[in-house]
């Protein structure tokens, strides 16, 4: 690995350079590697305090910060709302200041507000990674994601993506247009207007209303589950007709290459985004996505931090 790291805080992926995200997935490669064998722990971050401060449900993104600060040696601890004195009416300045008065070298915070991980980062000392920011950014998900394309289809540049779903509303669709753009790949995102409108376009991506007709090129396709919580009014007539005309089904996927690959961030909704079968089938690589997660999140922990200490990388 040649390119140095430089950033104290990882924020999104708009930002980021190629370089910036290829330097953690070659870094996640390397952790990947460590996390198969016997001993999966390294002492890269002995020392170092790592908290996780959820404001926001997640099973994944924080299951795997805490597991990934526990194989790189670090103190980690985690925050959620309701057992925070965010209920009590604290700050999340003043919460986070305490926390990094406790010695805190990293804060991995999730928020429903977009910008909580800026406004965090501008203000401590400590290492801020965004673990979703509202509608905004979930910048370790696109980099597992990419990672599972590269690790999957041994590259990224000219594949073709198609995100189908609630774009409007996703975080991970903005992190994975950033990082696959930036690498070279074919951003296509699909689905009804009201959650695909077409200013997408302006990012570097295709925007199409059109699913069976931009199924049969796709080498990926990446499926968003209606984010509920974030609907500030009905954009789709039902959740029956938006599975009708947008879920991926066994109808459907006839009309796909043999060798997509079918990738879901989680949580599925099983029968509307996706079909179970397909979900389950020999195309999903949800599962790996997941196990991913580890090793990227590993990275962006060692990077963050000063990124030395492992294999002779610095
Ligand atoms: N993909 C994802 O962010 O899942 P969680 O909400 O469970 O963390």
């Amino acid at each position: 690995m040649t390119t140095a790291w430089q950033r104290k805080d990882l924020l999104s992926l708009r930002e980021l350079s190629a370089d910036e995200i290829r330097k953690v997935l070659s870094t996640a490669t390397v952790f990947k590697e460590i996390l198969g064998r016997p001993i999966k722990k390294v002492p890269s971050l002995q020392g170092r305090t790592v908290v996780n401060l959820f404001i926001e449900p997640s099973t994944r993104t924080r299951i795997s910060f805490e597991l990934a600060a526990i194989r790189l040696s670090a103190d980690v601890v985690s925050l959620d709302k309701d057992s925070s004195s965010i209920r009590k009416g604290e700050t999340l300045q003043d919460t986070a200041k305490n926390l990094e008065a406790l010695q805190a070298g990293t804060i991995v915070i999730r928020h429903r507000s977009a910008g909580a991980a800026h406004f965090l980062a501008q203000r401590l000392k400590a290492s801020v990674i965004n673990a979703g920011d509202g509608s905004h950014e979930h910048p370790t998900q696109g980099l597992l994601d990419t990672f599972t394309i590269q690790e999957r289809l041994g590259r990224v540049e000219g594949v073709k993506v198609l995100i189908i779903g609630d774009i409007i509303h996703s975080r991970v669709a903005r992190s994975n247009l950033w990082a696959l753009t930036k690498l070279g790949a074919k951003v296509k995102l699909v689905g009804p207007s009201t959650l695909v409108p077409k200013e997408f376009a302006e990012l570097g991506v295709e925007v199409s209303h059109d699913l069976d007709g931009a199924l049969e090129e796709a080498d990926v396709i990446n499926l968003l589950r209606i984010q509920h919580e974030r609907q500030v009014q009905a954009r789709v007539p039902s959740i029956g007709e938006y599975a009708t005309l947008f879920g991926l089904n066994s109808e459907r996927f006839k009309r796909c290459k043999k060798g997509v690959i079918l990738m879901h961030p989680g949580p599925i909704h099983r029968g509307v985004e996706i079909a179970s079968e397909l979900a389950d089938g020999a195309n999903s690589v949800i599962l790996d996505q997941v196990t991913n997660g580890l090793a990227v999140r590993m990275a962006v922990l060692y990077l963050v931090s000063g990124g030395k200490g492992i294999g002779g990388e610095s």
